[in-house]
């Protein structure tokens, strides 16, 4: 494998995906195609920017002009991270969604059609399942339930790329994963908005009765499962899920992130419930643990130490995220929800 094309490079996934790549494959060629939306940064990739294997393209997936005027002509491994991906944003406006989610996928897919691919992998999330019953995990045939409009985007995008694999006999697969955590996650995203809400000594908005529960994944973990997958030369299935293993109640998260910050408890504060809010989330990941030998090696209490740790350590990285459209996302997210 001599050319890698990915979307969404500058942001969380992709990004961290991108070093955990290049470390191990320095000869690899990479592109990068991203439009750097609020969530991204270029500080997100360090020294990789100045390789010489790495290129860049400031692309939008949606202008589909744009993207064939970068498309590389070499046969090129496509792994799509680009997408909307907070839930909480999708209520508020459910149109960027559709359009990175679907739009865009389907461009991606029209260019997969249209020049030398050696595969496609999507990544998707867990959430196109809808909530998982008390008991029980969701295997890859579960039919789609998707209970939130990000969700509903995801979903739309993962049957898009099934029609395109049928149709046009195209090397596609797709990724299901848990919640993944880690460094350089955008700060409206539950793990870091505690940690630097505790850190800063502001409100810790904790949905609901916080009986919710996630299954948390190291995003290194979730690097290396993508990287066997690319790597892989013929994945045995269409769709693959990934799981920790590490379901944790919300109201325990914000406990331990409290312990590791010495935030003090007045800060927890139960507010409003995120509407349609899914109550629990686990997959069984049983074909991808079994084709590609991978397990998560990075445990929970280590994970959380570490990101918790990463963001205290990058207080400067968070405020440049803390920018204005941030704040008034977050006033209209939550300024009510304090009121109540
Ligand atoms: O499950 C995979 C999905 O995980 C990904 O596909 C999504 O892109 C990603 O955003 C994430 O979705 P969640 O809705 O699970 O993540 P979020 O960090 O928004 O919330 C995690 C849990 O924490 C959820 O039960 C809602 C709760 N929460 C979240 C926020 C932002 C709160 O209680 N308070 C909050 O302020």
């Amino acid at each position: 494998m001599k050319h890698l094309l990915v979307t969404g490079g500058l942001g969380f996934l992709g990004s961290n995906f991108l070093r955990w790549y290049h470390r191990r494959h320095r000869r690899v060629k990479l592109t990068n195609i991203d439009c750097l939306t609020y969530a991204a940064g270029i500080d997100n990739l360090g020294n990789l920017r100045s390789s010489p294997e790495y290129e860049e393209h400031r692309v939008d997936i949606t202008n589909g002009r744009r993207l064939r005027s970068v498309w590389p002509d070499d046969p090129v491994t496509v792994v799509h991270f680009a997408a909307e991906t907070h839930v909480d944003r999708s209520l508020q406006d459910a149109q960027p969604f559709v359009r990175t989610n679907i739009l865009g996928m389907q461009n991606i897919l029209e260019m997969a059609r249209r020049n030398p691919v050696r595969r496609v992998i999507i990544i998707s999330t867990d959430e196109v399942y809808g909530a998982t019953p008390a008991r029980g995990k969701f295997r890859e045939d579960q039919p789609l339930a998707p209970t939130n409009p990000y969700a509903a985007s995801k979903a739309g995008g993962d049957l898009l790329a099934l029609a395109y694999r049928q149709t046009y006999n195209l090397p596609i697969n797709i990724l299901r994963s848990v919640n993944v955590y880690g460094p350089r996650q955008y700060p409206e995203k539950f793990i870091p908005l505690f940690i630097t809400n505790a850190l800063n000594g502001r409100e810790l908005p904790l949905y609901g009765d916080g009986n919710q529960q996630r299954d948390w994944l190291w995003v290194e973990d979730f690097c290396e499962a993508v990287r066997r997958l690319v790597n892989a030369p013929q994945p045995e299935h269409p769709i693959y899920n990934i799981s920790a293993g590490n379901q944790q109640r919300n109201r325990d998260v914000a406990k331990t992130i409290m312990r590791l910050t010495d935030c003090s408890p007045g800060q927890l504060r139960p507010v409003a419930d995120r509407p349609g809010h899914d109550r629990r989330y686990a997959l069984n990941d049983r074909h991808f643990r079994k084709e590609f030998s991978w397990r998560p090696k990075t445990p929970w209490p280590d994970g959380i130490r570490k990101v918790t740790a990463w963001y205290r350590a990058n207080a400067a990285w968070v405020k440049k995220r803390q920018r204005q459209s941030y704040r008034s996302y977050y006033r209209k997210q939550y300024h009510w929800r304090f009121d109540e």
